[in-house]
């Protein structure tokens, strides 16, 4: 049996996506550790979650630091130290500098709430509703220094409803964001997803289309 994966999380807000990924492995469908959550914002929800799973946590100030650069070498160096198989970037709402993601390379996800290549950065709902989009969604890919430019992984697929509000989209959308990042690690855990490389493999095979999110709890090949 493989050891479970060690999961370093980034976050800055809520953490609604920490809190799916640990009650996915409450309930022991996730093969993993999450070993630290690190965060620019002190105080954040994320942070109040870890203490109350018992996960050591970390947080500074970009206040606090004279360069992104400088922020990133003392962050990763706590990443580092409890050395993590992966990093997820559950809502955390920083660009991270080129040195980080190549010290960390192939081993860094996001997800971002929009069906990308479109709408990377903020205010992602608003935007699929005023360029009058039928479907919106969320994506899993691979972060490279470039904002949500990074190959994408996965996505999920809601319909955009009469009477959407960027509010109700989100929160209908938010769900569905729990269950592809869950799926996606779970993925990469079993081993089905290798994201070391240049490109993310499923099964070996790179991934030109984004995979998609199954009903049963599963990554699935659209192609
Ligand atoms: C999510 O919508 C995620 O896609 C985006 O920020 C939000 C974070 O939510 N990047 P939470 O902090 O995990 O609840």
């Amino acid at each position: 049996m493989r050891a479970p994966l060690r999961i370093a999380v980034l976050a800055s807000g809520r953490g609604s996506n920490l809190r799916a990924l640990l009650q996915a492995r409450l309930r022991g469908e996730l093969p993993i550790d999450v070993v630290g959550v690190f965060s620019d914002r002190p105080g954040c929800a994320a942070l109040a979650l870890a203490g109350e799973a018992g996960i050591p946590s970390f947080a500074q100030r970009p206040a606090d630091f004279a360069s992104r650069s400088e922020f990133d070498d003392s962050m990763f160096n706590r990443i580092e130290a409890v050395q993590p198989d992966l990093i997820v970037c559950a809502g955390y709402m920083r660009l991270i500098s080129d040195a980080a993601v190549s010290r960390f390379k192939g081993k860094i996800i996001n997800i971002h709430p929009s069906l990308l290549p479109k709408y990377p950065g903020l205010h992602t709902h608003a935007r699929a509703l005023a360029a009058g989009d039928r479907e919106h969604g969320a994506s899993v890919h691979c972060v490279i220094p470039e904002l949500d430019a990074g190959a994408v992984i996965a996505h999920t697929r809601i319909p955009v409803l009469a009477g959407d509000g960027p509010e109700s989209l989100s929160n209908r959308l938010l769900e569905r964001e729990h269950q592809l990042l869950v799926q996606t690690v779970k993925a990469i855990a079993d081993g089905d997803l290798d994201i070391s490389g240049n490109q993310p493999r499923w099964h070996g095979v790179p991934i030109d289309t984004p995979l998609s999110s199954g009903p049963n709890g599963h990554l699935e090949d659209q192609r």
